[in-house]
């Protein structure tokens, strides 16, 4: 990469190389180079050929019609309730949690969007007994560390410190069918009200968007929260009758801003959980009955694999290219169901593997490229919003936003580990830098034909102003020379054809790396959780192409 180091490209390093046999599939327009040496400032250095593989992109100058809609909260939080006092705090706000929230709206303009409940919201009772919340924990084991609450309940206090969430936060947060008790889903609904019409909330704008009511019911037979007569029928006969309770003691209606949330399912129609799908539960109606006409937005929930009985997790194969888009265009004939019907679409729990994550894959710098991808390619299918689960101590997070005493991997007792962000972090970041404040985003995935390259390219007010790539190929200590992809990019369309670009770049060691990940020479793994260090971009020709290496990802400015 001696070219990004100086600032400036040496064609005469790179010696055309033709006609690899790995160049079939119609990459006629790729030649692959070798680099054989190179200048690293004044050292003359002889490296392990490493093999540089040149690309052209051709990007639209206006924004195609029909190109995504990117919101500020393009990617938002799930939040397992269990701990929720521990994210936010109860008698002061959590300031670590507070900044790393703020950081996105200091970049879009827009908090991220706060779910908050998912499997602990079908443990949870109330009482007016307690304060903020009382949970019965199982014991901590290898693979599951923190494990979430069997029994959980909660008082006003728990709703109230809503309150503490950075100004103008959208909330969606969930309410408990699953132990079939009206009075639980009722007292809820009252306490939730109470906490969102409270002044401190009110003069922050903290308001609640979404009720969900019961989580994952998809699963309620295979979870022993029902019999084996449990089937979608039942499902909207008792999601009817709770979310009307529910809706009349939030006072919702077709005008009100607070609406319902439709799904929340693990499962699709691809793997037809017990019959459970979005098409399944409007084929039953839901939408005409008064509870279901308060629907306005669908949400699934999606891991790409599961660490329930612990096993292995491939980090190359969470962030393969053509498996992204796999885990994602399975929901395609469930967002157009939803769109049919003239509903958004959510994924509103989602992260890399189910039961809180693998170790070494979902904590990894590889998970951050996997969810920049995941992320940006979700937007073109017609998903709205992605909520990353989160949970105390799980390998998955992008942020711990209180102390650990023991490992996420495999619980053993550690020194105790402040509050910090995981890799995955930096990627949010990267994807709230390339929507920007401007409120007029929109993106389109730029035809790679190439497995082991994404790029999009982002528009404001329909021009063209950003590019991301992002190389997906696992880089491992002791795998030799890091190859490198050579870019080059040309315009297609009217509009004004930028001659010079400024190319932020995600500086990753490993694959497998936890920590010491840069963005743009900065660091976010801070005690406050601000960024910190010299802004460090590279300001380049656009004629010269830009280089990405093996993990890694890139925001390209055209100037
Ligand atoms: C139903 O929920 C209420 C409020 O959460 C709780 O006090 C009560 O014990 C629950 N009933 C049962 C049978 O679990
Ligand atoms: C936990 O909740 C279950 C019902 O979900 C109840 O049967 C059990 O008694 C509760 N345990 C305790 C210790 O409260
Ligand atoms: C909702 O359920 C609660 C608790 O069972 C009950 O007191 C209330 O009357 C119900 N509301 C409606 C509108 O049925
Ligand atoms: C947040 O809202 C409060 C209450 O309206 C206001 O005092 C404060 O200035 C706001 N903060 C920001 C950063 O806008
Ligand atoms: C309050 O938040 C809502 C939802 O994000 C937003 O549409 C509205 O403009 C905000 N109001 C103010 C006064 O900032
Ligand atoms: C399952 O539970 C329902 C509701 O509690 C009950 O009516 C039904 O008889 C049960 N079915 C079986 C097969 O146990
Ligand atoms: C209920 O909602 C209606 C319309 O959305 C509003 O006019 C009314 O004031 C609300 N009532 C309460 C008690 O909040
Ligand atoms: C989802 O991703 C996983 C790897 O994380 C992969 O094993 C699986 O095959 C993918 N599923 C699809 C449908 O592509
Ligand atoms: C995860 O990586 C650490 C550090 O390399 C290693 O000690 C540990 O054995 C690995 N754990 C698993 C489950 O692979
Ligand atoms: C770790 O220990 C500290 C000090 O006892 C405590 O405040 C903190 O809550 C513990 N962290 C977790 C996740 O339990
Ligand atoms: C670099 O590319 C060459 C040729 O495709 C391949 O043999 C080698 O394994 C690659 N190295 C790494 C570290 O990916
Ligand atoms: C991270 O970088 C710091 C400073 O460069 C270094 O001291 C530390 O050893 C690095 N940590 C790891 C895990 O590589």
């Amino acid at each position: 990469m001696a070219h990004q180091i100086m600032g400036l490209v040496i064609p005469a390093l790179l010696q055309p190389y033709i006609g690899s046999g790995s160049c079939a599939l119609g990459l006629h327009q790729n030649r692959e180079v070798m680099l054989r040496s190179m200048m690293w400032g004044a050292h003359f250095v002889t490296l392990v050929a490493p093999i540089v593989l040149a690309i052209e992109v051709t990007i639209p100058l206006t924004a195609p019609s029909g190109a995504a809609s990117l919101m500020g909260n393009l990617v938002s939080l799930s939040i397992e309730q269990d701990r929720w006092t521990d994210w936010v705090g109860t008698t002061e706000p959590n300031t670590f949690f507070n900044n790393v929230l703020d950081n996105f709206i200091q970049i879009t303009n827009t908090p991220p969007f706060v779910r908050i409940g998912a499997d602990s919201e079908d443990h949870t009772d109330f009482s007016y007994d307690v304060e903020y919340e009382e949970d019965i924990f199982p014991p901590s084991s290898t693979i599951t560390p923190y494990p979430e609450a069997t029994n959980i309940t909660v008082g006003q206090g728990f709703y109230d410190i809503i309150s503490h969430l950075p100004n103008g936060t959208q909330v969606h947060w969930g309410v408990n069918l699953r132990e079939y008790n009206l009075t639980a889903a009722y007292l809820e609904t009252v306490a939730l009200m109470k906490a969102f019409s409270s002044p401190a909330v009110v003069e922050k704008n903290i308001t609640l968007k979404f009720i969900e009511v019961g989580n994952e019911a998809d699963l309620y037979y295979n979870n022993k929260g029902r019999n084996s007569s449990w089937n979608v029928q039942e499902y909207v006969s008792e999601w009817e009758d709770f979310a009307y309770n529910v809706s009349m003691a939030a006072n919702l209606s077709k005008s009100s801003y607070t609406k319902l949330i439709g799904a929340a399912f693990a499962g699709s129609s691809h793997n037809n959980l017990s019959g459970f799908s979005p098409q399944a539960i409007f084929n039953l109606g839901i939408l005409e009955s008064p509870a279901g006409q308060l629907i306005e937005t669908i949400s699934q929930h999606h891991y790409s694999g599961s660490f329930c009985t612990g096993g292995g997790a491939v980090l190359q194969d969470l962030m393969t290219k053509s498996y992204i888009r796999g885990n994602i265009s399975m929901y395609n004939p469930d967002i157009e169901a939803a769109s049919a019907k003239g509903l958004n679409y959510i994924l509103g729990e989602t992260n890399s593997m189910s039961c809180h994550g693998a170790p070494n894959v979902s904590n990894t710098a590889g998970a951050a490229l996997w969810l920049l991808d995941y992320t940006l390619y979700a937007t073109q299918v017609g998903i709205s919003r992605i909520h990353f689960h989160e949970g105390i101590g799980y390998k998955y997070n992008l942020i711990q936003p209180t102390t650990l005493n023991y490992s996420i991997l495999d619980g053993s007792p550690i020194a105790p580990l402040a509050p910090h962000i995981q890799p995955a972090y930096y990627a949010a970041i990267i994807a709230a830098e390339a929507i920007g404040s401007s409120g007029t985003t929109q993106a389109v995935e730029i035809p790679i034909d190439e497995n082991n390259v994404s790029g999009y390219a982002f528009f404001e007010h329909g021009t063209l102003s950003k590019a991301v790539f992002i190389n997906t190929i696992a880089y491992f200590s002791g795998a030799g020379a890091r190859n490198s992809t050579h870019i080059d990019v040309s315009f297609t369309g009217s509009g004004h054809a930028a001659n010079r670009m400024s190319v932020k770049t995600l500086k990753i060691g490993y694959a497998s790396d936890t920590t010491n990940l840069t963005w743009g020479g900065q660091t976010y793994e801070t005690s406050d959780g601000r960024v910190s260090g010299p802004l460090i971009v590279d300001v380049l020709p656009v004629s010269s192409g830009v280089d990405l290496q093996e993990t890694e990802a890139i925001l390209v400015t055209f100037l």
